[in-house]
C-alpha cells in the first residue's frame, strides 16, 4: 500500500512550485498525499484539467483515471502531460498490473470524481462496478468527493436527487453543482462547481482528523414546540445552530451521525441522518430508539420543560368562556438526557446548560443531577448563545473544567468533540 490513511492527520500541505530547496522534490514526495481524480463523460471534463493543476499547487500528487466516455471530451494525453503519471482508463490496460483498480484505490488518500455524471452517481449509489473507474470507486476506503455536473432536468430528476441522498448518507462529500448557463443550452443548476471550490473542499477534508471513524453520535438540537391549540405553542429562542454545528463537525471527523432536531430553519447537514420532530415527547422517542446504538449522545436541544396538559382541537377564542386563555395547565415533559443517561451501557453523555445566572454553579449541579459525563455551560444574554454564530463556553467534567473563549460554533463543536473523546 502507498500512503497510509492513518497518517491523514499529519498532512502538511506545501506549494510544490514554491518548494524548491536542495532536497525539495524527494522531501515532498515523501509527504505528499495522493488525490485520484476520476473524470467521467461530461463537457465539464475540461475544467478537470484546471482542478488537477490547482491540486498540484496545493502540494498533492495527482493521478487521473477516466471513463471511456470521458476520453471523448479530453484526451488522456492531456492529463498524462499535466500529471506525469499514467492515466488509467480500461480495466485491463496495464499488463503489469492486472488488478489495477485495487492498486489505484490503495494508493489514494482521497478520491475525487469531477465531473460526476448522473450515470456515475447512480453507479456509486448502487455499487455497480462495470468499468475501471466504478470498480476502483467500490474498492476505495479513503474519503470520496464528488462534483456532479449535468443538465438541469437530469439534476432535478428525483432519481438523481435520491442517489445524491444515498451517497451522502454513506459519507461521500458532495460539492454541489452551481447555477448558470449549461452547455446543453439550458440555464439552471447543473454546472460543475469551480475547480478552486472543489480544491478547497478537498484540502479541508484532508486536514480534518478522522478520529470519529466507526463511532456513532446522537445529537439533539433546536427548540421544541409544545402545542396549545392548532395555532399556538410554547417554545424558546433556540436556533439549533450549536447542535447542527456538532452534527456537521462529527460527520466531517468520520462519525455516523443521527441528529434529532426540533423546529429549525437550518437545512439538513450533508451526510447526517436527520430526524425532525416538534415536541419534547417526540424528541424523547426518537432519542430513545437511537440511544442504544450510539457511542456518544450530545443533548444540545433546548427542550421545553413543560407542555400544556390539554391540546385544544380548535383555535382558542378570547370571548369563548370555555376557552380560558388566561390559564393553561402545564405538565412536565420527560427529561431526555437524565432518563437516557441512566440507561447508559457504554455511551458517553454530554449535556448543555445555558444559564443567565450562576453559570458554573448551575452547570456543576446539572452534571450530577443529570448523570452526564460532561456539561457544556454557557451564559445566556440578549446577544449571546441563542441564534448567535459565536459562543464562549466551559466544558465541565467530573475531572475538571476547561474554559473555551468566544469562538465560532464550529470551533466550539470541535472542542466539545475533542473533549468527548477523552471522557
Ligand atoms: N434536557 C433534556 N430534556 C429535558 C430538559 C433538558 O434532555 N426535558 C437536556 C438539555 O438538552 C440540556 C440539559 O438537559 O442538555 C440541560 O437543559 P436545561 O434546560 O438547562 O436544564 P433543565 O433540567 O431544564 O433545568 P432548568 O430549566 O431548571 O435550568
Amino acid at each position: 500500500m502507498g500512503n497510509s490513511h492513518d497518517s491523514r492527520d499529519t498532512i502538511h500541505l506545501q506549494n510544490v512550485e514554491g518548494a524548491s530547496n536542495s532536497s525539495g522534490t524527494q522531501e515532498n514526495a515523501a509527504i505528499k498525499k495522493t488525490v485520484l481524480v476520476g473524470v467521467t463523460g461530461g463537457i465539464a471534463a475540461y475544467k478537470s484539467c484546471v482542478l488537477v493543476r490547482d491540486l498540484q499547487k496545493q502540494g498533492f500528487r495527482v493521478k487521473v483515471a477516466m471513463t471511456e466516455h470521458a476520453t471523448n471530451f479530453v484526451d488522456p494525453l492531456t492529463f498524462r502531460s499535466l500529471t506525469h503519471e499514467q492515466v488509467a482508463v480500461g480495466l485491463f490496460d496495464d499488463p503489469e498490473d492486472p488488478i489495477h483498480h485495487i492498486s489505484l484505490a490503495d494508493e489514494a488518500d482521497l478520491f475525487c470524481v469531477a465531473p460526476c455524471t448522473a450515470n456515475f452517481l447512480a453507479k456509486l449509489a448502487y455499487g455497480i462496478a462495470d468499468d475501471l473507474l466504478s470498480t476502483t470507486a467500490l474498492a476505495m476506503t479513503c474519503p470520496i468527493v464528488i462534483a456532479p455536473a449535468m443538465n438541469i432536468h437530469m439534476y432535478e430528476n428525483p432519481a438523481t436527487q435520491h442517489n445524491m441522498q444515498v451517497v451522502s448518507s454513506r459519507g461521500i462529500h458532495i460539492v454541489e453543482a452551481g447555477s448558470g448557463y449549461l452547455a446543453c443550452g439550458y440555464t439552471g443548476k447543473g454546472r460543475m462547481a469551480e475547480p478552486e471550490e472543489i480544491t478547497s473542499a478537498i484540502v479541508s477534508i484532508l486536514n480534518t482528523p478522522q478520529d470519529y471513524q466507526g463511532k456513532r453520535v446522537l445529537i439533539t438540537a433546536g427548540p421544541t414546540h409544545e402545542p396549545i391549540d392548532p395555532v399556538r405553542f410554547i417554545s424558546n429562542r433556540s436556533s439549533g445552530k450549536m447542535g447542527f454545528a456538532l452534527a456537521r463537525c462529527a460527520h466531517a471527523r468520520g462519525a455516523e451521525v443521527t441528529l434529532v432536531t426540533g423546529p429549525s430553519q437550518l437545512s439538513d447537514p450533508a451526510g447526517v441522518h436527520v430526524i425532525r420532530v416538534e415536541t419534547a415527547e417526540q424528541m424523547f422517542d426518537a432519542c430513545d430508539q437511537n440511544f442504544e446504538a450510539c457511542d456518544f449522545a450530545i443533548f444540545a436541544a433546548a427542550v421545553s420543560d413543560m407542555r400544556p396538559a390539554r391540546i385544544h382541537d380548535h383555535k382558542m377564542k378570547k370571548n369563548n368562556p370555555e376557552d380560558d386563555l388566561s390559564e393553561i395547565h402545564l405538565v412536565e415533559n420527560p427529561d431526555i438526557l437524565k432518563t437516557l443517561a441512566l440507561k447508559c451501557t457504554h455511551q458517553k453523555t454530554i449535556g448543555f446548560a445555558a444559564e443567565t445566572n450562576n453559570v458554573l454553579e448551575n452547570a456543576r449541579r446539572k452534571l450530577d443531577s443529570k448523570h452526564a459525563d460532561m456539561i457544556v455551560a454557557n451564559q445566556v444574554s440578549e446577544t449571546k448563545t441563542f441564534g448567535a454564530n459565536n459562543d464562549e463556553a466551559w466544558l465541565i467534567t467530573h475531572n475538571g473544567e476547561t474554559h473555551i473563549p468566544e469562538t465560532s460554533k464550529d470551533n466550539l463543536a470541535n472542542k466539545i468533540l475533542d473533549a468527548a473523546l477523552k471522557l
